[in-house]
C-alpha cells in the first residue's frame, strides 16, 4: 500500500527522498511524488508508474532544498495518474501534504470546501486535507493542521510541508503507522522502519491520535488534543542488509532460501526438548484461560489465513481445543457470537491489515481475550491485542508471503505443544513434536538443494494456463497456499481444494492441459490421496506430486515428483509448502512476470 517519506537535515532532500521510496517499493505502488522546499517556495516532481519513472520525470534537475516529502501511491479514490498521485497542494501552493489512509467524509468536506471557493485538481480524498489547512489558516499552521484533522472520519498517515512554517514537518497519525528517525541536526521520516533504516536505527514510532512537529534538531510529540507526549527513543529491530536483496534477483528467492534460519530464529530460546515443550514468554499467564476457553478463534487474512488453518489442525489434535478459522473481513461484519469465554488469537505478517485489525477491535469490545501473532515489532495489531508472539522472521519484502508463513506454522506448533502438554499430550510425545521441530530448517535445506529439478517442472508450468492444487488434512492448507502463490506471482489461475472435494466439481476441469499438484505424503490419508491420483490420471490430468523420499509407489503412478525428506505428520506443512513456494517463484520468473512486486497487489493491506 502506499509508503511515505519525510526529511529536515541539512543535506539535498531529494535524493535521499527518492532513496526512502525505493525503499518502500514493496509495499506496492502505482504512481510516486515528492515535495521540497526550494528557496521558500515548494517544488514538486510527480508521475504515475515506477521511481524510475518519477526519476525520468525530474530529469536530472537541480533541486537544492534540504526539507521534503515523498510519497508512493496505491490508488483507491481515483485512477493511478500523474495529478492523482501525492503531493497535493493548497490552492495558494503553500501547503503540500502526503497520505497514507482513507478520508470517509471526503465527499461532504469536499463539498464544504467547493462552497468555499476552493479548488480541486484530482479525484483523491487526500486532497481535501490540504485545502482544509489552507481554510483554517490564520497565521499559525499547526493549529491549522490539528483543527483540520479534528474534522476528519478515517484513517491517516500524514506529513505536511509548508513555506509557511519552513523549519518544521508536521506529522500525523490515526491507523497509518509513522516512524520518525533520529540523527544528528536530521530528522527522518517513514511510513515503516525500512525507510529510514539507512540513516538511522534510533526511532519514535507514533501512536494513533497524536502528531508531531519535527525540526531539525528537535521532534515535540503532542496529541490532537494538544497534550504533550514524552516518548521513548527505541531501536528499529533490523539493520539494513536485511532489507537488501544480498546477491539473490529477488526478495522472494531470498525470503525463501531464508526460510532453515527465519524458522530457527522463531524457535530461538522456546524450544524445551527434554521436556518435551515449549515456552514463549509473551503469552505466560494467559494459557490457562487458553486452556479453559469455550473456542479458540483465529482470525486472519490470506496467506496468514492459510497459516491459521494448519493451527486449527494442530491445535484441535494436539491439545483437543475447540478451533474456529474465520476470514478477518467476514468475521468483522457478521455481528459474530463472541463472549468473554471466547479467545480470538490475530495472525498477521504485517500487524496492519485493516480488515484483521478491525476484527481485533470487534472481539475487544465484546470481551474476548485477544491474542497477536505478528512479525512486525510494535505494529498495530500486536500493540492493540492482550499480549502476543512475534515471529522474529525479519523483515519480509517480497510481496508474496513465504517465510513468515512458515514461522507463523512454527509458532503456532508450539502454541500447540504447549496446550497440549497441559492437558492430554504425554511427554513423549511432546519431545517427538520438540526434536522433530529442531530438526526442520536442516531438512528444508536439504529441499532448496533440489531447485533446479523445481525449476524444470516449472517449464512446463509457465506454459498453462490452470492448475488445481490438492492436498488432504494438515495439507489441505498446504494446497490452498500454493495455489495462491501460483496465481498472486505468475497470473496462472490456480485453485486449492481438499482432494476428496475434486470429485464434487473441480474434477470436470481435468484434461492433460490441466496441471494437478498434489501434496501426497505418507500420513493417516494417505491411501485416500493415492485413489484421489488414480481419478486424475484416468482423466488424463498431468500429475505433479510432493511425496517423501522414498516414495516408489506414487512415483509410478505420476508425472513427476517432488521429494522431500521424512518428517511426523502435523510437521509435513512446513516442508511441503517450500516446494510450492519455488514452483510458483521460477514459474513466475519464466513467464517474465515482476516477482516481488506482482500487479495490483500491496504487501500490508490497510484498506477495507
Ligand atoms: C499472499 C500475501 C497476502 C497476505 C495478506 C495478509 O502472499 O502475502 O495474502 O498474507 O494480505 O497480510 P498480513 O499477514 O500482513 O496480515
Amino acid at each position: 500500500m502506499c509508503g511515505i517519506v519525510g526529511y529536515i537535515g541539512k543535506s539535498a532532500a531529494l535524493p535521499i527522498l527518492l532513496n526512502g521510496l525505493k525503499r518502500l517499493e514493496y509495499r506496492g505502488y502505482d504512481s510516486a511524488g515528492i515535495a521540497i522546499l526550494q528557496d521558500n517556495k515548494i517544488w514538486i516532481g510527480k508521475n504515475r508508474g515506477k521511481i524510475k519513472d518519477l526519476e525520468i520525470e525530474i530529469g536530472g534537475e537541480e533541486v537544492g532544498g534540504t526539507v521534503g516529502i515523498g510519497h508512493t501511491r496505491w490508488a483507491t479514490h481515483g485512477e493511478p495518474s500523474r495529478v492523482n498521485a501525492h503531493p497535493h497542494l493548497d490552492c495558494k501552493g503553500e501547503v503540500a501534504i502526503v497520505h497514507n489512509g482513507i478520508i470517509e467524509n471526503y465527499s461532504i468536506l469536499k463539498s464544504r470546501l467547493q462552497a468555499e471557493g476552493h479548488k480541486f485538481k484530482s479525484q483523491t480524498d487526500t486532497e481535501v486535507l490540504v485545502h482544509l489547512i489552507e481554510m483554517f489558516y490564520k497565521g499559525d499552521l499547526i493549529n491549522a493542521f490539528r483543527k483540520s484533522l479534528r474534522l476528519v472520519q478515517g484513517t491517516f498517515g500524514i506529513i505536511v510541508l509548508s513555506s509557511l512554517q519552513p523549519d518544521y514537518l508536521l506529522v500525523a497519525r490515526r491507523g497509518s503507522p509513522l516512524v520518525i528517525g533520529i540523527a544528528d541536526g536530521e530528522t527522518y521520516i517513514g511510513s515503516d522502519g525500512s525507510a529510514v533504516v539507512e540513516h538511522t536505527r534510533d526511532v519514535i514510532y507514533l501512536e494513533d491520535d497524536e502528531m508531531a512537529i519535527i525540526g531539525r534538531d528537535e521532534t515535540q510529540v503532542r496529541t490532537l488534543q494538544d497534550k504533550k507526549v514524552s516518548k521513548s527513543v527505541e531501536k528499529l529491530p533490523f539493520d539494513l542488509n536485511e532489507i537488501q536483496k544480498e546477491g539473490y534477483p529477488h526478495f522472494m528467492l531470498k525470503e525463501i532460501s531464508e526460510q532453515p534460519r527465519t524458522m530457527a530464529d522463531s524457535m530461538r530460546g522456546r524450544i524445551l526438548l527434554e521436556e518435551g515443550n515449549a515456552k514463549l514468554g509473551g503469552l505466560e499467564g494467559y494459557w490457562d484461560r487458553l486452556r479453559d476457553s469455550s473456542r479458540l478463534i483465529i482470525t486472519a487474512c490470506g496467506t496468514s489465513w492459510h497459516a491459521a488453518l494448519i493451527g486449527e489442525y494442530l491445535i484441535e489434535q494436539l491439545a483437543q481445543i475447540h478451533v474456529e478459522v474465520e476470514y478477518a473481513s467476514e468475521f468483522r461484519y457478521r455481528n459474530p457470537v463472541i463472549d468473554k469465554n471466547d479467545v480470538v488469537l490475530a495472525i498477521s505478517q504485517s500487524g496492519e491489515t485493516a480488515d484483521t485489525l478491525a476484527a481485533v477491535r470487534e472481539a475487544k469490545c465484546k470481551g474476548a481475550l485477544t491474542l497477536g501473532l505478528c512479525n512486525v515489532v510494535g505494529s498495530s495489531i500486536a500493540r492493540e491485542t492482550d499480549a502476543g508472539v512475534y515471529l522474529h522472521a525479519g523483515p519480509e519484502i517480497g510481496v508474496a508471503s513465504t517465510k513468515a508463513f512458515t514461522s507463523q506454522v512454527v509458532v503456532l506448533t508450539m502454541m500447540a505443544t504447549i496446550l497440549g502438554r497441559m492437558g492430554h499430550l504425554a511427554a513423549e510425545d511432546g519431545r517427538m513434536i520438540t526434536q522433530e521441530l529442531v530438526e526442520i530448517p536442516d531438512k528444508i535445506n536439504r529441499i532448496l538443494q533440489k531447485q533446479d529439478q523445481i525449476k524444470d517442472i516449472a517449464r512446463t508450468m509457465a506454459d498453462k494456463h490452470n492448475a488445481l492444487y490438492l492436498g488432504r488434512g494438515y495439507n489441505y492448507p498446504v494446497a490452498l497456499e500454493g495455489a495462491l502463490k501460483m496465481k498472486e506471482i505468475s497470473y496462472i489461475h490456480a485453485e486449492g481444494y481438499p482432494a476428496a472435494e475434486m470429485k464434487h466439481g473441480p474434477i470436470a476441469l481435468i484434461d492433460e492441459n490441466m496441471p494437478v499438484v498434489i501434496i501426497a505424503v505418507k500420513d493417516s490419508v494417505y491411501d485416500k490421496i493415492l485413489s484421489n491420483i488414480e481419478e486424475i490420471k484416468a482423466r488424463g490430468g498431468w500429475v505433479i506430486a510432493v511425496v517423501f523420499e522414498d516414495d516408489n509407489v506414487v512415483k509410478k503412478k505420476v508425472d513427476c515428483v517432488i521429494e522431500i525428506p521424512h518428517t511426523i505428520q502435523c510437521l509435513t506443512p512446513l516442508l511441503t509448502a517450500i516446494p510450492l513456494q519455488i514452483l510458483a517463484y521460477h514459474t513466475a520468473v519464466l513467464k517474465g512476470c515482476d516477482v516481488d512486486q506482482p500487479r495490483n497487489l500491496a504487501k500490508s493491506v490497510t484498506v477495507e
